[in-house]
């Protein structure tokens, strides 16, 4: 989108603007060493961890991770797209843009956005109708009675069939005068090798993927019986993004309002039964773990979210995966497990109604959840086991924003474990301490993921470290595929600009994660003492860890040489072996002799 508007344009809005100017009529900010502070607006906070820094035109919020340049600002704040974030600020700052061209373009995506969810209302109610009125649904309608789904969910959820051919909707949306190739853009049909299309559903029960304002943006489709794949799904499109949507909503809203509270669960099936047991305030992740943008467009409805999960490992997973996300944004997350081997659907058709609400109303906090799972998985009563719990626990606690909170919990566990809460009030302040990329234990014990951030974090602090890198040709190297996506761009953007620019970085990035990981490594405060000393270490660092996973791939061939008794090829891999070790006992001594230096 960003091609509308020219670069030149662009280079010059950011210019202009001041991005604690544009905050500041959101957010009352205050001046903080070279940051400016305040509340955050994108979660419920009552100390400012929300920063604004003038000189890199960046905001980031140490609270819940939300950062970026002036546009992702206005994008987030106002819910606009680029172009109308940008246009905003240049008719703000008096800057004139080419205004005839970018609202043709907008207008042409528009009226495709417009077209593609008209493709996908016809296609939703070609499936429907064959569920509920023809022949050929009649399996399916079995299915679902086998299920104990009755009419009013079929008809609230628009449920509907795809019969078992290569061209049915294909026919039918033909019939219509549609554009086969924006069909085959939401994926609905997909294009054969020579030449035509073929129905993506076929001989799946259909569930219609709704969004707030009830339009279809998306399919789900199941097989009938154990065939796999299970289910099929629309791809993502210019009107589909999975992990900022979220199965049911429609119908759920009002119920979400009105009981301030959600039920997240994470199928189709799941959503359906609590529905049909008059459970309504109920939205389904189809599949995935909670992300930021699920938990954003709750929170518009409610403060409780309540997430469902089976007592099996996945739930477990799914859970901590989740509890970074939920208490990054400041909600009450809550937890509901179910009996190990159960899903909502099964568990709801088995206990009703009255048992699945006492599963809720038993529901904890994902805290006390993440807190209870690492007590059980080490031995209370030992002294080593109560080592590694208060270990594990303290990055749990760290989490909590709130102070009295995290003290109630330190209390908790304190009790539990039969140690005084000074023992983890001072572990914790370790944690704190050292949370920073910097840690104490220096560079050689740090993992790679955390050497190689530390990197990123030296691009952005000078034009020196950058030469070196490159030099060094040391990002290659890189393990983590994000940083390492990231390393090459700020390259890339150093090469281009003689400079790195954070605020232009960001907006050549696609994902949040990214976006926020430069924002957070350009604002964070900490100051690195010895930046050429910490650059050696980490780059010997990473080199040391390629040597290390070399010889451990040659282990495995000698290993293997050994039993084929091939002599030969097993010397000459011990020769490579004995110079793999070689070079690593001198990047060891390289560590300790600037160490000592
Ligand atoms: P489950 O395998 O738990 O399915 O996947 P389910 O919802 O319990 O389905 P039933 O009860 O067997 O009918 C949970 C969700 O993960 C996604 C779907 O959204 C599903 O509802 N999923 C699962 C897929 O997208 N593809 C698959 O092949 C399987
Ligand atoms: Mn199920």
């Amino acid at each position: 989108m960003a091609d509308y508007i020219p670069d030149d344009k662009l280079e010059e809005i950011k210019d202009r603007v001041s991005i604690v100017e544009v905050i500041s009529d959101y957010v009352s900010l205050k001046k903080a060493g070279k940051n400016y502070k305040g509340l955050c607006p994108f979660h419920s906070e009552k100390t400012p961890s929300f920063m604004v820094n003038e000189e890199k035109q960046i905001f980031h919020c140490f609270g819940c991770n939300t950062g970026g340049n002036v546009f992702n600002f206005l994008m987030k704040m106002d819910r606009l797209s680029f172009p109308e974030a940008a246009r905003g600020l240049a008719r703000r700052y008096g800057i004139d843009l080419p205004k005839i061209k970018i609202s043709e373009a907008d207008k042409r995506e528009t009226l495709k956005r417009e077209w593609l969810f008209e493709l996908n209302e016809l296609a939703a109610s070609y499936y429907h109708n064959l569920l509920i009125n023809e022949k050929e649904g009649k399996e399916a309608r079995e299915y679902l009675r086998q299920r104990g789904i009755g009419n009013d969910v079929i008809i609230d959820h628009r449920l509907g069939y795809a019969q078992n051919s290569w061209d049915g909707l294909l026919k039918f949306l033909s019939k219509k005068g549609a554009s086969l190739s924006r069909v085959s853009e939401v994926g609905l049909i997909i294009p054969k090798k020579a030449q035509g299309f073929y129905d993506r559903f076929r001989g799946r029960m259909i569930f219609p993927i709704i969004n707030i304002h009830g339009k279809v943006i998306g399919f789900g489709g199941r097989v009938l019986d154990n065939s796999l794949p299970k289910y099929l799904n629309s791809p993502e499109s210019s009107i589909y993004n999975k992990s900022n949507s979220l199965y049911g909503l429609k119908v759920a809203k009002d119920f979400i309002r009105s009981e301030d509270k959600v039920i997240v669960v994470e199928g189709y099936f799941d959503l359906l039964s609590l529905n049909q047991y008059g459970i309504k305030n109920v939205a389904a992740t189809l599949g995935t773990s909670l992300t930021t943008g699920h938990i954003r467009i709750l929170r518009r409805y409610t403060n409780n979210i309540i997430t469902v999960f089976d007592a099996d490992e996945a739930g477990k997973k799914a859970a901590a995966r989740s509890l970074d996300v939920l208490l990054k944004h400041g909600t009450s997350p809550k937890i509901a497990v179910l009996p190990s081997g159960f899903d909502p659907d099964s568990f709801v058709r088995k206990v009703g109604e009255k048992g699945f609400k006492e599963i809720i109303a038993g529901s904890i906090p994902l805290i006390e959840f993440a807190i209870n799972e690492v007590i059980k998985k080490h031995d209370i009563s030992s002294v080593e086991g109560k080592v590694k719990i208060i270990e594990d626990v303290t990055p749990i606690l760290s989490m909590i924003e709130n102070k009295i909170e995290r003290d109630i919990y330190i209390q908790r566990v304190s009790n539990r474990l039969g140690i005084k809460e000074d023992t983890i009030v001072s572990q914790f302040r370790k944690t704190k301490k050292t949370g920073g990329i910097l840690q104490e234990k220096g560079i050689q014990s740090m993992d790679e993921d955390i050497v190689e951030k530390l990197l990123l974090k030296l691009m952005l602090l000078s034009n020196e470290v950058v030469h070196k890198i490159q030099e060094e040709a040391i990002i290659e190297e890189f393990v983590n595929k994000q940083y390492k996506e990231i390393g090459l761009l700020l390259l890339e953007e150093f090469n281009r600009q003689g400079r790195i620019d954070s605020g232009r970085v960001i907006n050549c990035l696609e994902d949040e994660s990214s976006k926020s990981l430069i924002s957070q490594l350009s604002i964070e405060k900490e100051s690195i003492e010895d930046v050429q000393k910490i650059l050696k270490d980490c780059i010997n660092k990473i080199r040391m860890h390629k040597v290390d996973e070399e010889i451990k791939i040659l282990d495995i061939k000698i290993k293997e040489a050994e039993d084929k008794k091939d002599e030969v090829l097993q010397r000459e891999f011990l020769v490579s072996r004995q110079e793999l070790k070689n070079k690593q006992i001198n990047y060891r001594q390289a560590f300790s002799r600037h160490n000592n230096a």
